[in-house]
């Protein structure tokens, strides 16, 4: 964006932007990002410990309430995500007045908008569990009535009798999932579905730490997830490996792209130095889910960029990130590509509804302080004299 011939020039030349890179900003219980060594934990688990063998429902209790679940307490989180996948109809409506080319992260961050606007009951008061409980399992309601809504399909009632993984897929396609299919939906979920104070969930703590409700803080969290450096990469990560097409043509692409001074999606992170633990199980995950010739293209890319990265980015200490295998297990589960964003989202409502919970158990104001860099000492002129 240019800026107007009149605006006045900064007085003193801005520091380049740290984007609070290193500020601690919050305290957390719920997960965290060890950067240097490549590792993720949630609540004390090892990301390892968790994925493939805890369920949706087990990780969202352990996020929310701190604890795996015993068999009462899991039938319990299920019966209630069962009972709050039904949409109210002003909702529904909402979504059907979307143009069909909206994109899925703006039709989400309506929906969610929607349903505290005609919620009321249920998402006025201060944010507790059951409100996440209930936003969280609209989340894949939102987005299946609105994938179903655009090819011009009704939308198909949640089911209660379905976990969340199977449920979404029921709700997107219409008919019961095959375990090849919701089985990795779910792994992947649960790998989505917290890490520490990243952009979009420190919008969430923003928003609640105003005393706010729990749909605006995460119509916020929306917001800030759908961007390209956070959660919107993996839908680029698909249209560059589309755009490569052959194993023989991933070399002059990535040089061409380097050379254009282009980013390569799925690569390089704030906190990670060091490969992301989620990018290592997606891989494996991937190697078994997609077909042989889109993980030959897609492992051949890795390789080829991390080489490239190195050399010409030597000491950045870029690695693959969480995005790039995601596109080839979300692709492989039966997603198009401009779905990914989205469905990351359905995982991160748990974790950004968790953190919601803690802030407002120990809230304070989050305020910072901006470093004034104009000038102090203008004098008003009356506009028949400018
Ligand atoms: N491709 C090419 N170069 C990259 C890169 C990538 N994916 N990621 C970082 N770099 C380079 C930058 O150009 C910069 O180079 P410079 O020092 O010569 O200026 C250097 O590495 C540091 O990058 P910086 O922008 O300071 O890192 P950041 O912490 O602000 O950014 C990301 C982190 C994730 C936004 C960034 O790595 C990125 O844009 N990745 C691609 C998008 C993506 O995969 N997003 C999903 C994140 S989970």
């Amino acid at each position: 964006m240019s800026h107007s011939a009149t605006a006045p020039a900064p007085t003193t030349e801005p520091p380049k932007p740290n984007g609070l890179e290193g500020v601690v900003a919050a305290s957390t219980e719920l997960s965290h990002v060890f950067g240097e060594e490549g590792r993720l934990v949630y609540r004390g688990y090892d990301i390892h410990e968790l994925a493939g063998k805890a369920s949706f429902e087990e990780v969202a209790h352990l996020l929310w309430v701190g604890t795996l679940p015993n068999r009462a307490e899991l039938a319990d989180l299920k019966e209630k995500f069962g009972a709050n996948r039904i949409l109210p109809d002003a909702v529904i409506d909402g979504l059907r007045a979307l143009p069909e080319n909206a994109n899925p992260m703006d039709a989400l961050r309506t929906g969610v908008s929607l349903v505290g606007a005609v919620e009321t009951g249920l998402f006025d008061d201060e944010p507790d569990l059951d409100e996440a409980i209930a936003l969280a399992a609209r989340f894949p309601a939102i987005l299946a009535t609105f994938f179903r809504l655009r090819q011009g399909k009704e939308p198909v009632p949640g089911r209660a009798d379905l976990n969340t993984a199977q449920n979404y897929l029921y709700q997107l396609f219409g008919t019961e999932p095959e375990e090849r299919h919701w089985k990795p939906l779910e792994t992947y979920l649960v790998l989505l579905m917290d890490h520490g104070l990243n952009a979009s969930t420190f919008t969430a703590r923003v928003i609640a730490s105003t005393d706010s409700d729990l749909s605006s803080a995460l119509t916020g969290a929306v917001g800030a997830l759908k961007g390209p450096a956070h959660g919107g990469a993996p839908a680029k990560v698909l249209d560059m490996l589309n755009a490569i097409g052959t194993v023989d043509n991933v070399d002059a692409w990535l040089t061409n792209a380097l050379d254009t001074g282009e980013r390569l999606m799925g690569f390089g992170h704030r906190v990670y130095k060091a490969e992301d633990p989620r990018a290592e199980i997606l891989r494996g995950m991937a190697e078994t889910a997609s077909t042989p010739e889109f993980f030959a293209l897609s492992k051949t890319t890795e390789d080829r960029a991390l080489a490239l990265l190195d050399e010409r980015k030597p000491g950045r200490r870029l690695y693959t990130n969480v995005e790039f295998y995601s596109a080839a297990v979300l692709a492989a589960v039966g997603l198009p590509g401009d779905m990914f964003p989205p469905t990351f989202a359905v995982a991160r409502a748990v974790g950004w509804s968790a953190h919601v919970l803690e802030q407002v158990a120990h809230n304070r104001l989050i305020r910072p302080q901006s470093e004034y860099i104009g000038v102090t000492d203008k004098t008003f002129t009356p506009i028949a004299d400018r």
